[in-house]
């Protein structure tokens, strides 16, 4: 039952967390006169002591006594200041709403670490979409080959993707960065301790107004895993699409050697194993945002030890967030595109729709251009011709007398994605655009 109750071995990451809390907690004791100055700082010098020894990694854990990172830090604290003193630290406190202000302090500032990730993975795209603005590859929808766009189009629709994921990140931490301490084991504290103080010199934005709350509420785990979900699984699409044009018969890209692995058995091997397991990782993430849903699920009012099963798959989840997103930004920020690639790839029938809209310009309803365009793809086809551009004007009047000299320009790929300048298309100038939205958003 010792090892089974146990938490020590996880949570005593949050030893900085606890440390902090506990320092401002008994100042708070001894704003009510609970303790005397010189018993603060006795407190504040030897949890000064303990926070040292984690530090350098000689705070020794004892086997079978200490439960969690809560009552490791006060048993020590008890040899290195005496018991006496060291006794009067938890007057009024609970594990329960330290357990919850230690959480939310060591969540709140890994979000802002997995924060500065991810504003460096929306810049290597920024760089890269401006960087490589000229680059021409097929645009798919079905997996088909479906009209010509700029790669740093694509490279901008993931950054959207990336930017709501940040926008939402930004909100999220509100709701971690709340006070729970000062709720007691759930119904207050009765020595009428500052709670205001205490948030304020923990870093927090404010206190939770209701002690079951501050003491049971863990929705701030469950949504920061539903926000990795949805972040994760913006990353597998992403990865998704890059292993896909790293293949042979794509060719798009190429991963920089240190992303990549080779075959132990096929010498001429290369694999986007980072991209693979920016994928699959998603999966993981997706698993313990559920499995903590069912924790959490129908538990009565206030703190059971249920909770405690938050801290695994919390620490799990954030470590693979932080990871994944730098591993994200360092794929793409060596990866080398292949333009020539890009343009092989496209092929005139890709064109149809731009040839359609030739039409259309010239007055033809798009139903009936739509269909002149179909004949013409099947007639270069029966023709034996390499693609529509090469009908000639003769053989295209004879399925349409709009056609005219101009008509050539439109096969021109180059041609094709400038057409599309309206907000959000595909045009030099609206990439440009979605470029300095992202920035804007980035500068705020
Ligand atoms: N290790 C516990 C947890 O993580 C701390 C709170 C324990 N509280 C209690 N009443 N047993 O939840």
């Amino acid at each position: 039952m010792t090892t089974y109750n146990e938490s020590i071995h996880y949570d005593k990451r949050m030893y900085l967390a606890d440390i902090l809390g506990s320092k401002v907690y008994a100042t708070s004791l001894h704003q009510r006169n609970i303790i005397t100055a010189h018993e603060l700082s006795e407190l504040h010098r030897g949890l000064d002591l303990v926070h040292a020894e984690w530090a350098n990694d000689t705070f020794a854990i004892s086997p079978g006594v200490d439960e969690d990172i809560h009552t490791a830090n006060e048993r020590r604290l008890g040899e290195l200041i005496g018991k006496g003193i060291a006794g009067k630290l938890h007057t009024g406190r609970s594990r329960n709403d330290q357990v919850a202000t230690d959480t939310r302090i060591w969540l709140r500032d890994t979000l802002d670490e997995i924060e500065s990730a991810l504003v460096d993975l929306l810049r290597a795209h920024l760089g890269r979409a401006e960087a490589d603005l000229d680059a021409i590859m097929p645009g798919y929808t079905h997996l088909q080959r479906a009209q010509p766009i700029r790669w740093s189009h694509w490279l901008m629709s993931h950054t959207y993707y990336f930017t709501d994921d940040l926008t939402r990140l930004r909100q999220l931490r509100i709701r971690v960065n709340r006070c729970p301490l000062g709720s007691g084991a759930l119904a207050g504290n009765p020595f009428a301790v500052d709670r205001a103080f205490l948030a304020t010199e923990l870093g927090f934005d404010s206190v939770i107004g209701n002690s079951l709350v501050g003491v049971a509420d863990r929705d701030f785990v469950a949504e920061t895993m539903m926000w990795g979900s949805l972040f994760m699984s913006h990353v597998s699409r992403w990865a998704e699409d890059l292993i896909l044009y790293s293949t042979q018969e794509f060719g798009f890209v190429k991963l920089a050697d240190a992303y990549s692995t080779g075959s132990s058995l096929m010498p001429q091997k290369k694999n986007p194993d980072s991209l693979e397991l920016l994928r699959g990782k998603s999966g993981r993430v997706f698993g313990q945002m559920v499995g903590f849903m069912y924790t959490l699920k129908a538990l009565p009012s206030t703190y059971n030890k249920d909770l405690q099963e938050d801290k695994e798959p919390l620490f799990d989840t954030t470590r693979t967030l932080l990871d994944s997103t730098r591993i994200a930004t360092g794929v793409l920020s060596t990866l080398s595109i292949n333009r020539e690639k890009m343009l092989a790839a496209l092929t005139m029938d890709m064109l149809a729709t731009d040839l359609a809209d030739y039409l259309v310009r010239k007055g033809v309803p798009f139903r009936e251009t739509h269909h002149i365009s179909g004949a013409a793809v099947s007639l270069a086809e029966n023709e034996g011709l390499s693609g529509i551009d090469k009908l000639g004007l003769d053989k295209l009047r004879t399925l349409s007398p709009k056609f005219d000299e101009d008509v050539m320009q439109v096969f021109n790929f180059e041609h094709s994605v400038e057409m599309r300048s309206a907000v959000g298309g595909t045009a030099r100038e609206s990439v440009l655009r979605q470029i300095g939205e992202v920035k804007a958003l980035l500068r705020d």
